[in-house]
This record gives C-alpha cells, structure tokens and sequence, in this order.
C-alpha cells in the first residue's frame, strides 16, 4: 500500500490484513516498530478532534519525528496552494502526509507528491480510516461480515462515511440500507432507503450519522428542526428498546447529542461508539506502519 486515500483503493484482503495489524497492536502482541528516522506532518485543513488526535498518539508510539503543522499560522495564509504546501514539505525531508481538506477528491492535484498521502476526510468523499475502525470494531464484535444487516442513518449525501463504508461494507458480504430525509438521500450510491422503524428489531449494527451543518445552505440551517429529525430519524429509547440483544450502535462523532442519538443511549450498554474512537488509534498505527513497512522493502 503506497497511499491510503479511498477504500475503493483497498481489496478486501488488505482491509482484513490492516485489522489484523491493528488488534495485534491492540493486543500488544508485537512490540512497536520505531520509525525514529521518519518525519509526519498533519495537514489539517478542516477541524478534527479524533482523527487528528489519533493520528498524533499513534505516530508517536511509532516513534515518528511529528513536523508541526497548522493552516492558521503556515503560509496557506498568504495564498499557498496545497499542492506548493506538500511538495515544500516532501522537500524539506517530511516522509508521510496526512491530509484533511474541504475539496472532494483534493488528492487529484498531489499525484506529482511522491511521499505516501493518507487520507484524513475530503469534503463529502471518503474517510478511509473512520472506515477502517468501524470495520475493525464491528469485526470485533461479531467476528464476520457476510450476511450482517448494517443500517445507516441521517445526513447520507454529504456523509464521507457513509461513502466509505457502503462501499466497504458492501465487498466484505453484508447487506447495507440507508435511512435518511429525502433532501439528504444520494440516490448514487446505490443503498436502499428504508423506514428506520420497519427495520429496527432486525438489523445488527446500527450506524448514526452526524447532521453536517456546515455544509447545508444557510436556509436548510435555519428551517432545520432538531426535535422532529430526532423524532423520525434518530435513535430514541422506544427504538433502542427494540434492538435485538447482540445489535450494537455506532456513530462517527462528533454527536450532536439529542438528535442523531438520544442523550443517554450515547454510552448505552449496546453503543460502542467510544470503542470506536479507541480503535481508531490502533487502526491509524496499522495503516501508518503498512506504508512505511512497504517502503523500506
Ligand atoms: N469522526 C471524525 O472524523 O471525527 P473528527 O472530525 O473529530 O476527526
């Protein structure tokens, strides 16, 4: 694997191999290798806390030089592209990239980079490694993926995680339905749309997602209804008390508490949502030492 930029990249033997690195990581079955000799640097050009956070403790228990990088004080401020920001990087001796960018696809402009990109979220695209830990999370759940049902709830269209793990979700055998308002369907992806409650007390896993306002227009903001989105489209308790006993809930976070999910349900016995974000560490360390591993030949 040279770059992880979509998991339209990945065959389902590598995803199968990277969740294994990371639970062995996990597991602390094999001891860190260190690349001390290697420099990263974090280009965050959309807020983050999870995926930037992870990504910094699992480069440092790799061992890896982080070079300090921040849009708000770099000269992004005086008009650099992104491309001059990471071909200036690759030239002052950085190794490895990790990018998070507003722009669908922003990748496109960097294939004259010649150091491994992966990719932290682009615009309503992909999520590759919030893909990779929910996978290594509901495979730790149930130990398979053929046959599970997985719904996925709320803002589909403008979700890069919904797009990351249909299309995961999908090659790896389970069956993979969409609820959403009908002004967030994308009917491109392919999933069918379901009634959230014709569903409920038969699917496995559960997948809420974040209602994005930053990237709705102003008056889809101002008409939004929090407390009718929750109502016909969240999870409440009427609709948890329906799950089977082995279903589980997950949600990329952040979660606007109250409307995706209700209040308490967020750490309920059967959400696994902070397992999420703690395998997000160890699936970060396993995509970073892959890249690397590879390179060193
Ligand atoms: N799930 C996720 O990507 O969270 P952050 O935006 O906080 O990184």
């Amino acid at each position: 694997m040279e770059h992880l930029l979509s998991m339209e990249d990945l065959s389902t033997t590598e995803i199968e191999q990277l969740i294994s690195r990371a639970s062995e990581f996990k597991a602390r079955k094999s001891d860190h290798p260190k690349y001390n000799d290697t420099f990263v640097a974090n280009l965050f050009f959309e807020n983050s806390t999870r995926t930037k956070s992870s990504f910094l403790v699992a480069e440092q228990k790799l061992g890896l030089n982080l070079v300090d990088f921040e849009t708000s004080t770099s000269s992004v401020q005086k008009g650099e592209s992104l491309y001059d920001t990471c071909k200036t990087l690759e030239s002052i001796g950085v190794n490895l990239l990790v990018i998070r960018h507003p722009n669908n696809a922003y990748y496109e402009e960097l294939r004259n980079i010649n150091i491994p990109i992966v990719n932290g979220g682009d615009g309503s695209g992909q999520h590759p490694t919030q893909s990779l830990l929910d996978l290594m999370t509901i495979y730790e759940e149930y130990g398979y993926f053929k046959g599970l049902k997985v719904l996925i709830c709320g803002d589909i269209k403008n979700s890069r995680v919904a797009r990351s793990n249909y299309h995961s979700l999908t090659a790896l055998g389970a069956e993979v339905m969409f609820s959403s308002p009908p002004e967030w369907q994308d009917e491109s992806i392919g999933a069918s749309y379901v009634d959230i409650d014709e569903v409920i007390n038969q699917v496995d896993i559960v997948m809420l997602l974040r209602v994005q306002h930053e990237r709705h227009h102003k008056s889809e903001v101002s008409t939004f209804k929090a407390q009718d989105y929750h109502q016909q489209y969240g999870l409440n308790q009427q609709r948890y008390s329906k799950l089977q006993s082995h279903s589980i809930i997950m949600h990329p976070a952040p979660v606007n508490r109250g409307v995706e999910i209700a209040d308490p349900l967020v750490e309920a016995s059967q959400s696994r949502i902070f397992k999420q974000m703690e395998n997000g560490m160890y699936l970060r360390m396993a995509v970073i030492d892959t890249i690397l591993k590879g390179r060193k030949g």
